[in-house]
């Protein structure tokens, strides 16, 4: 008898073994790459684990979203082109490289637009943010949602304290015509490095200095070669989740709803990032404090010198861009 039914159990077995309930569940129909150039327990990538939790747990699995970290898939620049043509479905940039890329994003990053954190977040959070989302689809991709970067302040191997300490000081910038002018303006030497190549500058002192927010200052390491931190806060550099008009093609074809499933996931991981972020930003700053970094808040009368030294760069624009200046300004 048992010989008899063998063969059946045996098929059995190998059909349960091949798990044909969940198979469905288990094989994506479709795999998203997603670019960040942060370490993997950075605010902005954890933020994107969490987006490739809802996107698969939302479309029962078929869709997953591969994280690469450490600008593993090339700097900003080349990950933005890459965007722009589909090879790459999803990033996360910052303004500053974005408005090189792409000019129409210039305006959002100038030095000293925003009066604070909550200023910039009224502006990213209402008509004006949701329409720089939109009119993405002019630089070929699409935005999803804002993340926080909080302010980037100078810091640099020697003491500085003041606008004229910084005048003659080789600074790192973002590969970003706007920063380079930034710096021009403020009287230091801009050199454009790739964020990911910033450390062997910094420790061949090649540059005398860069500047950032405290979480990426304390990431990079680049605290322990330039340990004179200057809190100007001069820029605002807000970031963008961005989505290749591929992968949204792509993904429409699996399922039109899936559109909206994955613009909402973007929506729901910015909002946790910024909470990541109060925090990382609070950690980050105690953490150099202790580490024995010397941090300068900037005299009042220093940070007129600073405002009125970039304002050139205000009257560069055209007259809308002007009205839009002044429409943030009056936000
Ligand atoms: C921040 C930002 C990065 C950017 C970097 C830079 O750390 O999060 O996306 O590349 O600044 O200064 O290049």
């Amino acid at each position: 008898m048992i010989r008899r039914i063998w063969p059946l159990l045996c098929l059995l077995l190998l059909l349960c073994g091949c798990g044909w309930g969940t198979e469905d569940q288990d094989v994506p129909l479709l795999i998203l790459r997603y670019a960040d150039n942060q370490p993997e327990d950075y605010p902005t990538t954890r933020a994107a684990e969490y987006f490739a939790q809802l996107v698969e747990a939302r479309t029962q699995g078929k869709i997953r979203v591969r994280l690469y970290c450490n600008g593993e898939l090339g700097d900003e620049n080349q990950v933005f082109e890459q965007v722009q043509f589909g090879g790459i479905d999803l990033a996360r940039f910052s303004l500053g490289t974005m408005s090189d890329s792409s000019p129409l994003f210039e305006v959002l990053a100038l030095p000293f637009l925003y009066d604070d954190a909550e200023h910039m977040w009224r502006v990213l959070d209402g008509p004006i943010g949701e329409k720089f989302l939109m009119g993405t689809r002019q630089a070929d991709i699409i935005g999803l949602s804002w993340f926080d970067a909080g302010a980037r302040s100078f810091y640099t191997r020697e003491p500085i304290h003041c606008l004229e300490d910084l005048r003659g000081l080789t600074i790192r910038v973002q590969e970003s015509t706007l920063m380079s002018r930034m710096v021009e303006l403020l009287g230091a030497r801009p050199v454009e490095i790739p964020y990911n190549d910033v450390y062997s500058a910094m420790q061949t002192a090649k540059i005398d200095g860069a500047e950032n927010n405290w979480p990426s200052y304390a990431a990079t390491g680049h605290y322990q070669a330039a340990r004179y931190y200057l809190l100007d806060r001069h820029s605002r550099l807000p970031e963008m989740q961005v989505m290749s008009t591929v992968a949204l093609d792509k993904i429409a074809a699996i399922d039109e709803d899936y559109v909206t499933i994955v613009r909402q996931c973007a929506k729901e991981c910015a909002l946790y990032e910024r909470e990541l972020w109060k925090e990382q930003e609070a950690a980050s700053e105690e953490q150099i404090r202790e580490y024995g970094c010397v941090v300068t808040e900037l005299a009042s009368q220093e940070l007129e010198a600073f405002r009125r030294a970039v304002e050139p760069m205000y009257e560069e624009y055209s007259p809308e861009q002007q009205a839009l200046i002044q429409q943030i300004r009056d936000s």
